[in-house]
């Protein structure tokens, strides 16, 4: 979602302002730096690289702090950081424009609608288009900063969506990929009423009608909201790619609780043997915290009960770590740093095995690749249908094509492969 936030931010400033792309600081005439504040490091990292560009940035650039950090710290940044210009949050990105042009501008009200405004158009990549579907976040898990960033959850128009699909594939992107922080619970309010009712699975649904769009990706579902309806869409419309993302959080239905993210461990493995029943191919991957308040060894055991049992393709797992304006931050029962630590690297060590044997199992096997990445080395990549990285040796012209694959030396993250077809 930053990464869309920030070609939003490029569009505006290309189209409306008369500013240009530069790879190189030092040459800059504003420097922006769009910032997350989920975890604790980020926002730390934020002050030393103001302090980094400072030392290098030309006499007179800007520097505009945007995205969630700003937000959530607001006017604190220009009293922590004085060479700073202006600051943006997450859901003010369409007031770029007047934030470049007023000195000490400062918008960060998480109330503000935007999700009709028509943004310019960029993106990085003419592969594949980032949509965004939704704005904001209505679920108050415990530990979780965004909705205090990002406001409460607006849904985009399906016309609006569909009318940037269509213009996206219209230019060369035969990927999709709609972005969202609950993206199956889409249709449930809008900025405006409507006379008929949406849902996700219809959206899904409508964007594949469109001829030239050839695989539909989203990110990030979340696991209550996994019907049957949902599910059965997913695996039965041919455009929508089959990989899953599937926020697990915890294994323990206890600390779930605690964390009122709404389902049980039951209903979690009940979901992801339901989709590893109807597609034996998809790819499943999941966000992990560990050492959230009160997990007791059985909690975490749980969770690597889940990881036995599901065996994702994909594991990003993070150390709990506290955050302000969250309830669990004020929890008693905050677990020990070393014991949160450990748990996590014993966590990442199993499932780089799992990982290893699952890439075993890879060798041979063929997959229809889209290419979209040139890597050093005369190498191109690209994602098979559900989602693993795949190389080839190759140049330019693989890209923007759909080849088939087969796998001659599987890695733990990437699979090396040559065209079959
Ligand atoms: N501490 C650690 N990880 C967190 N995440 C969200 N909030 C926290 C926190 N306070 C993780 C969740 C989420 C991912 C984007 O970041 O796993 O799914
Ligand atoms: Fe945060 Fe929970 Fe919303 Fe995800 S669903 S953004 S974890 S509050």
């Amino acid at each position: 979602m930053n990464v869309r936030d920030s070609e939003h931010i490029i569009a505006e400033l290309s189209s409306k302002e008369n500013y240009a792309l530069t790879q190189d600081v030092q040459e800059a005439d504003l420097i922006l730096i769009n910032t997350c504040s989920v975890r604790e490091r980020p926002v730390h990292k934020l002050f030393s690289e103001i302090g980094t560009f400072n030392k290098i940035k030309k006499e007179g650039a800007k520097i505009g702090v945007c995205g969630c950090t700003a937000s959530h710290l607001g006017d604190e940044i220009f009293k922590k950081a004085p060479s700073v210009n202006f600051v943006l949050g997450a859901r003010n990105v369409s007031k770029i424009s007047q934030a470049v042009k007023n000195e000490k501008f400062i918008d960060t009200d998480i109330n503000y609608d935007e999700s009709t405004y028509a943004f310019g158009e960029y993106r990085n990549s003419i592969y594949k288009a980032y949509i965004n579907i939704s704005i904001g976040c209505d679920k108050q898990c415990t530990y979780c900063i965004v909705p205090h960033t990002r406001g409460e959850e607006i849904s985009i128009p399906p016309e609006l969506i569909v009318q940037e699909a269509k213009k996206a594939a219209l230019t060369g992107a035969r990927e999709i990929f709609l972005l969202g922080q609950n993206v199956n619970n889409y249709g449930r309010r809008f900025s405006q009423k409507r006379d008929q009712k949406i849902d996700f699975a219809d959206l899904l649904n409508m964007i594949s009608e469109i001829p030239q769009v050839e695989r539909i990706r989203f990110t990030s579902p979340h696991p209550l909201h996994m019907d049957d309806k949902f599910l059965e869409t997913f695996a039965n419309n041919p455009k929508v790619c089959k990989s899953m993302h599937m926020p697990l959080q915890s294994g323990s239905t206890h600390i779930l609780e605690q964390m009122k993210r709404g389902y049980s461990k039951e209903w979690f493995l009940d979901r992801a043997m339901k989709l590893r029943g109807m597609i034996p191919d998809v790819s499943i991957s999941t966000d992990i915290i560990v050492g959230f308040p009160g997990e007791s060894d059985e909690d975490f055991e749980d969770t690597m009960d889940v990881l036995e049992k599901v065996k994702f393709d994909q594991v990003f797992s993070f150390k709990y770590s506290a955050r302000p304006l969250t309830k669990a931050a004020e929890f008693t029962n905050q677990v020990d740093s070393q014991i949160a630590s450990d748990r996590l690297t014993r966590l990442q060590k199993r499932q780089d095995e799992i990982l290893d044997a699952i890439a075993d199992e890879k060798l041979n096997k063929e997959y229809e690749v889209y290419f979209d990445e040139l890597r050093n080395n005369s190498m191109v990549a690209g994602r098979s249908d559900n989602n693993s990285l795949i190389c080839v040796k190759g140049s330019e012209e693989l890209l923007g094509q759909l080849l088939k694959v087969k796998v001659t030396n599987p890695k733990r993250a990437v699979l090396y492969g040559e065209i079959v077809g």
